[in-house]
């Protein structure tokens, strides 16, 4: 079966096919990609422990997918091209047979440091396309990368590198965003103070930032690499990776505790992120493709690199913001290189929004053909103006909805083929089987309907564990209903069964696209000195989605209240990074609490969202005079 469908009636047909009979569904997509050798099963599944094996038997390697395999047909075909923070800086193209030379050499860098099959790798690097390179030489041999956004402090970097148990980071001396220089290797230095797993760190030259290299443990990039020349360049064969074997883990934020490790797989991860770029987009050879993500986050592993490469496409990697030199830099972007594919959050369409139409005068956008949105909601009025000011009404929108536990989209459009509607992820692609279920689990049928969307049948892309800690991705994600895998987010399927996501409905953030964890952030602030006791909540924010309204509990505070609002911010920066910093923090006496003792967030959100008319039942509080405080001083 070739990969990608043509017409919305392939569409319906290709997704009965793919729920009558799954199996046959999958091995036939597979089948479009490059194996050392094909697969014993093609799935072997239970959600209760859970244990779910993709393509069991089969062994290949993800980068000969990427890589390998182009290079007789496109080997000269743009595999990155690379805009820089500066636009007076000149810009990057790599080729596949480029991309392919300097993963391999890279590789051998990391072998020539003790890196083997299996070892766990940190990356913290800026958006330049050695961050790419290092994400596939990781995979080339066979090393378990874990990315690490370049906005997390050196407190959560340990947290992660803990985690893993990492031997090896590799960083950058410092990286660019917009008039901002980030000392990323100096991030990773107070980082590794607690790390004690890490052997070797592996510095790229960015910014040029002084930085302290420690004898024995630091190395330039630069240097090393020479050392891989003088050898003569050995090639550097792929390792054989067996189809369940760990290709990497990225941490995401929960309802509770500490970000977890999210653990995909090379088989089923390679299977699904290329057979979804290639229909979502309905990518043509050629074309042009710009995903606005950081490589940071699960958008950039699987739709700037495995996705898009591996079906050869050119994929546009931007190192810098949405609005510096100014707002229109999306748009000098597009008609520098004629993006054809824009793939980017409702969160910068909303800032972009926010500046008018005046950054879009003499700009040509005629080269796009294609416009995604991905993260959270998007809302109807970002909708439509992305529709009709950058697609000029005759690009189709393909919402994208997915998380990084599912490894890539699962409910979204397939350009030119689903018909869109304002708001909607619309229909799951063939192979996802998504169901809404009540509080009890009970599946609610029928269209018109709405409730928490859980998914039914296993995907190649799923996660497979939370690394270390099995346990903790059962109750996460299998156990609040049995035998289903529970997203976390609301949703409704309207009268043509179509999916509208409505947001999360566990203690989760999505902040500008961020996830963050309440939890997290309540932990932060609690850390500071004066603060007894904390409760964040979400409100609606015109630009980020949601904002961060934090309850507070300072007993000392006296007249500084201003200055302890920067301290908790502060704090919050140094524990988490300046992403999950507060956006509103309101000192009170109290929080409003069950007789167990339990926060009633309820009540708090809707303060939070100035709605206080009617906060439902408080009669349970402990203290309902708390309550009406907490109002009185909303911010
Ligand atoms: C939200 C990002 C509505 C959702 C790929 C999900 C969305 C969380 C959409 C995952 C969308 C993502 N419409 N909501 N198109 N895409 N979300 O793990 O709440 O960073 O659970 O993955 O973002 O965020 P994550």
């Amino acid at each position: 079966m070739k990969l990608t469908i043509d017409s919305f009636e392939e569409y319906k047909k290709i997704y009965d096919y793919s729920v009558s009979n799954p199996e046959a569904f999958w091995a036939e997509i597979a089948e479009n990609f490059q194996w050392r050798k094909k697969w014993d099963t093609v799935v072997k599944w239970n959600f209760k422990e859970p244990n779910i094996r993709w393509f069991d038997g089969a062994t290949l390697n993800i980068t000969e997918n990427c890589l390998d395999r182009h290079l007789d047909t496109i080997g000269d075909r743009p595999a990155i091209i690379w805009e820089p923070n500066d636009p007076e800086e000149s810009h990057r193209v790599l080729t596949y047979k480029q991309l392919h030379e300097k993963v391999c050499q890279f590789a051998n860098v990391l072998k020539n440091n003790g890196a083997k099959k299996g070892d766990r790798i940190c990356i913290y690097m800026p958006m330049v396309p050695e961050l790419a390179i290092a994400v596939l030489a990781c995979a080339r041999i066979g090393a378990i990368h874990s990315v690490v956004f370049g906005g997390f402090s050196a407190q959560s970097i340990a947290d992660r590198i803990q985690d893993a148990g990492c031997t090896l980071v590799i960083t950058a001396d410092g990286g660019f965003r917009g008039t901002k220089e980030i000392p990323l290797k100096s991030v990773i230095d107070d980082a590794l103070v607690q790390c004690h797993t890490v052997q070797k760190v592996i510095v790229l030259t960015r910014s040029r930032t002084p930085v302290s290299m420690i004898k024995g443990r630091d190395v330039w990039w630069e240097d090393e690499l020479k050392k891989v020349e003088t050898m003569g360049n050995p090639p550097c064969p792929a390792e054989e990776m067996a189809a369940e074997d760990e290709l990497f883990i990225l941490y995401t934020s929960g309802s509770t505790g500490k970000p977890k490790g999210v653990v995909h797989t090379c088989a089923g991860y390679m299977v699904y992120t290329g057979y979804t770029f290639a229909n979502v987009f309905n990518y043509q050879p050629g074309e042009i493709y710009f995903c606005t993500a950081d490589i940071g986050w699960i958008t950039g592993h699987s739709y700037i690199v495995y996705g898009p490469l591996s079906q050869g496409a050119t994929s546009l990697m931007f190192e810098g913001i949405p609005t510096w030199p100014d707002a229109g830099r999306f748009w000098d972007i597009v008609q520098k290189y004629q993006v054809n594919i824009l793939y980017t959050a409702p969160t910068a369409i909303r800032s972009l929004m926010s500046f008018g139409l005046e950054p879009l005068e003499g700009k040509d956008l005629s080269s796009l053909k294609k416009l995604g949105s991905v993260g959270e909601p998007i809302n109807e009025e970002a909708w439509h103006w992305y529709d009709e000011h950058i697609g000029k009404r005759k690009c189709p929108i393909v919402d994208t909805w997915w998380q990084t536990e599912n490894g890539g989209i699962m409910i979204s459009p397939i350009a030119n083929v689903t018909p869109t509607k304002p708001g909607y992820a619309t229909l799951p692609l063939p192979g996802v089987q998504p169901v809404i279920v009540d509080e009890n689990g009970n599946e609610i049928a029928g269209n018109g309907v709405s409730g928490n969307l859980c998914i039914k049948f296993p995907w190649p892309g799923m996660l497979r564990t939370t690394y270390g800690d099995h346990e903790r991705c059962r109750t996460t994600y299998f156990a609040t209903y049995p035998d289903m895998y529970f997203t976390g987010d609301g949703c409704l399927r309207d009268e043509d069964g179509y999916y509208r996501i409505t947001g999360r409905v566990d203690d989760v953030l999505n902040v500008s696209g961020h996830r963050i964890g309440t939890a997290e952030v309540e932990n932060a602030i609690n850390m500071h000195s004066s603060v007894v006791e904390s409760a964040v909540v979400g409100y609606p924010h015109d630009i980020k989605g949601q904002g961060v309204y934090a309850f507070v509990v300072c007993p000392e505070l006296h007249d500084d209240a201003d200055l302890t609002r920067k301290d908790i911010v502060m704090t919050v920066s140094r524990i988490i990074g300046p992403i999950a910093k507060p956006d509103k923090i309101q000192f009170v006496s109290g929080l409003p609490k069950t007789r167990s003792g339990k926060i009633m967030r309820r009540i708090l959100r809707k303060i939070a969202e100035g709605d206080t008319s009617n906060l439902g039942d408080t009669t349970t509080l402990l203290d309902p005079a708390v309550v009406e405080e907490i109002k009185a001083g909303a911010l």
